[in-house]
């Protein structure tokens, strides 16, 4: 059965923007909105005026619309928050290249195990790349393109040592793991000030399994008596933590 947006005439041809401008005729992706949308009268936090109508780009003051009729954020809510997750995009996959790297790379007596479980954290790690790109997508925003963009945009730094010691390996992803759950939590404060509550769902979910990995490799290290065994030996943070990731 089709919405009610869909079935009858009045929902096709000419129709009002969240001012009462009138627009021309909506496109599909947009009556599908007024089927969630419509009859409401509630108004939006960034137009005076109640929302009755398709969220159609308004030319009259289209910065104050729903991203292209297809959330019922603002376009600067949207934009803020895309910005945020690709950001964040960009250091997952930089953590996933250098788990998988050091996956491949790690060598010496306990190589099966670590072997094992980074290709576990790689999954995990990567499992995360498509929702966050896809909810960047969902609000109308825009998403990384490249490697070059993945590059520009990181702030996971990448190692690329002709030769890593087996032992700093788990350091170093321990390190990156706990920079992750930082821009996470980053990203869900900008998600709580726009009420944007999917995004906080899925964040809060990666953000207990970021601490897992953070975990494991935290006692694994010390449980490997490499620093015999007291975790007050285990090295410090080296790498700087981005400005606003602190
Ligand atoms: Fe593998």
């Amino acid at each position: 059965m089709l919405p009610a947006a869909l079935s009858t005439g009045s929902a096709v041809g000419i129709g009002y923007g969240l001012c009462g401008v009138r627009s021309p005729a909506p496109p599909a992706i947009a009556l599908l909105g007024a089927a969630r949308d419509a009859g409401g009268g509630t108004r939006r936090p960034s137009c005076p005026t109640p929302f009755r109508q398709p969220a159609l780009r308004c030319p009259a003051c289209p910065g104050a619309h729903p991203a292209a009729g297809i959330t019922d954020l603002s376009s600067d809510v949207a934009r803020d928050i895309s910005a945020a997750l690709n950001g964040l995009l960009a250091d997952v996959f930089a953590t996933y290249l250098k788990t998988k790297d050091f996956h491949w790379r790690m060598t010496g007596p306990h190589f099966p195990d670590y072997h094992l479980l980074l290709d576990e954290h790689g999954d995990q790690i990567y499992a995360m790349t498509d929702p966050v790109a896809e909810r960047v997508r969902k609000i109308g925003g825009t998403t990384l393109r490249s490697i070059g963009q993945i590059a520009r945009t990181q702030r996971i730094a990448d190692n690329d040592a002709e030769y890593v010691e087996p032992q700093d390996m788990p350091a170093e992803l321990r390190d990156d793991n706990l920079r992750l759950t930082s821009a996470m939590r980053e990203v869900h404060n900008t998600c709580d000030g726009y009420h944007d509550l999917a995004t906080a769902s899925l964040l809060e979910v990666w953000i207990d399994e970021t601490e897992r990995r953070t975990w494991f490799l935290y006692e694994g290290y010390a449980g490997r008596g490499v620093r015999t065994g007291a975790r007050d030996l285990l090295p410090p943070c080296r790498i700087p933590m981005p400005a606003g990731l602190a």
